[in-house]
């Protein structure tokens, strides 16, 4: 019902489209505040930016003031079930936050309130924060409006699971997200984001035979390995490349430091071990344990290298089932100015080609953001559309 409904609109946008007249009021309504301008054609971005309410993007914020850890599960956030209409996508750690209310519940968010509610929430560092938020944005978001959406509409049409629609967002695959996730499937076999039981159920299975029953960075390094192997045999299309082989490794630490409870922190024998049941919690159920205080002191990727150095690979792709390429045209995890420049120079360019107007200057005031937030390493910084 879905697929149908897709491709009908698909067809009918793009049959107004041929319609030079008409398709200005159609596109306009059709076209969300929150979507992403990247990839459209010269002559639709002319038509739709117009239409959207232009923001100056503002500086993002710093770190908070206190960083310890405290309750988050509290009563000015509680969890709610799923609206008609609410966005959640690829990252629990987002989904989470926008079920409690740390984030607009329906999704959509500016970069300022992403890295508000990631440090309130979690204790995010402000590095980690600032950096994943404004690639995400700048690949995923609006970034003339300043919005992004944390993942794809859900329709609820009965009593069931609500189902995902519309596609936009952090979802939105190749750009931040990507193949071998631990609990969401590729996208080449349809569904990218959705939580996905079988391979959750990999995940206890590996914790309780390399982590004695908690999810913890031995843990993470075994089923990193697992996932990219098993991409590597079934999907012809699987990519490790630049950003992804840096996200790959990291998003696996973030259960470790940011979803175990801060007060195990104290204890040797309890830090950074998950237990299975707070895991199910927020990757399925998008909901803090109850109780949760956050992260002890300000944490991000810690324990990447540990990660890594069980299985390391470098970044490359698939050219048909078995068949991975080394590929290092866009960085890695160690050459993060390579990841910097590809990133800029190339992804970005790439959505963007000729961008003019309020778009360059919201463009290049979010790749100065980025840049400012991500050294060190000092990376000699590049200007793909001038300077303003
Ligand atoms: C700072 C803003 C953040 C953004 C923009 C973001 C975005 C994303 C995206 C796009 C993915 C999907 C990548 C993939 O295909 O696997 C992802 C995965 C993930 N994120 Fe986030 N994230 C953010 C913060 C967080 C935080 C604060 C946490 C934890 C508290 C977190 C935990 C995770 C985990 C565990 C995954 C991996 C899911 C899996 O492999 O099944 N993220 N994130
Ligand atoms: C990601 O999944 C959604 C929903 O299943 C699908 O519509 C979309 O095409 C997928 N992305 C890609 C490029 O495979
Ligand atoms: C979940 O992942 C498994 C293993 O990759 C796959 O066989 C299955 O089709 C996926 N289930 C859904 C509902 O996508
Ligand atoms: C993970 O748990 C296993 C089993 O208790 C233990 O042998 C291993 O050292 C732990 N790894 C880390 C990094 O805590
Ligand atoms: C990046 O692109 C700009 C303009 O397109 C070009 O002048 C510059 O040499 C490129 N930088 C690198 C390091 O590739």
């Amino acid at each position: 019902m879905t697929g149908v409904l897709t491709a009908t609109f698909k067809l009918l946008a793009t049959t107004l489209v041929l319609l030079n007249g008409l398709s200005i009021v159609t596109n306009v309504h059709a076209f969300k505040s929150y979507q992403s301008l990247g990839g459209l054609d010269p002559r639709q971005v002319e038509r739709i930016v117009p239409t959207l309410d232009a923001r100056v993007p503002p500086r993002p914020p710093g770190p908070p003031r206190f960083t310890g850890t405290k309750l988050v599960d509290d009563c000015e956030h509680p969890w709610r079930p799923l609206r008609n209409g609410d966005i959640r996508g690829p990252c629990p750690g987002l989904n989470t936050l926008a079920s409690h209310g740390y984030l607009p519940r329906d999704g959509v968010a500016t970069p300022s309130q992403i890295i508000e509610a990631v440090q309130e929430g979690y204790n995010m560092n402000n590095q980690i924060a600032t950096v994943t938020t404004f690639i995400a944005h700048l690949m995923d978001g609006n970034v003339v409006t300043d919005l992004l959406s944390i993942g794809e509409k859900t329709r609820r049409t009965g009593p069931d699971p609500p189902s995902p629609a519309i596609v936009g967002g952090i979802s939105n695959h190749g750009t931040f997200e990507g193949d071998a996730s631990m609990t969401r499937g590729d996208a080449f076999f349809g569904d990218n984001h959705s939580f996905n039981q079988t391979l959750f159920d990999q995940l206890v299975d590996f914790s309780n035979r390399f982590g004695g029953g908690f999810y913890n960075l031995t843990v993470a390094g075994e089923l990193r390995h697992q996932r990219i192997q098993q991409s590597i045999a079934t999907n012809p299309t699987f990519s490790l490349v630049g950003l992804r082989h840096i996200t790959a490794f990291g998003e696996t630490t973030f259960p470790v430091n940011l979803f175990t409870d801060g007060r195990q922190a104290s204890n040797p024998t309890t830090r950074g071990q998950l237990t299975l049941s707070a895991a199910r919690s927020f990757f399925k159920d998008m909901r803090f344990p109850t109780g949760f205080f956050r992260a002890a002191v300000p944490s991000g990727n810690e324990g990447i290298e540990v990660v890594f150095a069980a299985h390391p690979i470098e970044p490359g792709r698939n050219h048909g089932v078995n068949n991975y390429v080394v590929d290092t045209s866009l960085g890695s995890l160690s050459d993060p100015c390579g990841f910097y420049t590809g990133f800029v120079n190339t992804t970005i360019k790439g959505l963007y080609p000729n961008p003019t107007g309020v778009l360059r200057r919201n463009l290049n005031i979010n790749l100065q953001f980025l840049y400012d937030a991500l050294s060190p390493p000092d990376c000699p910084q590049v200007f793909p559309y001038g300077r303003n």
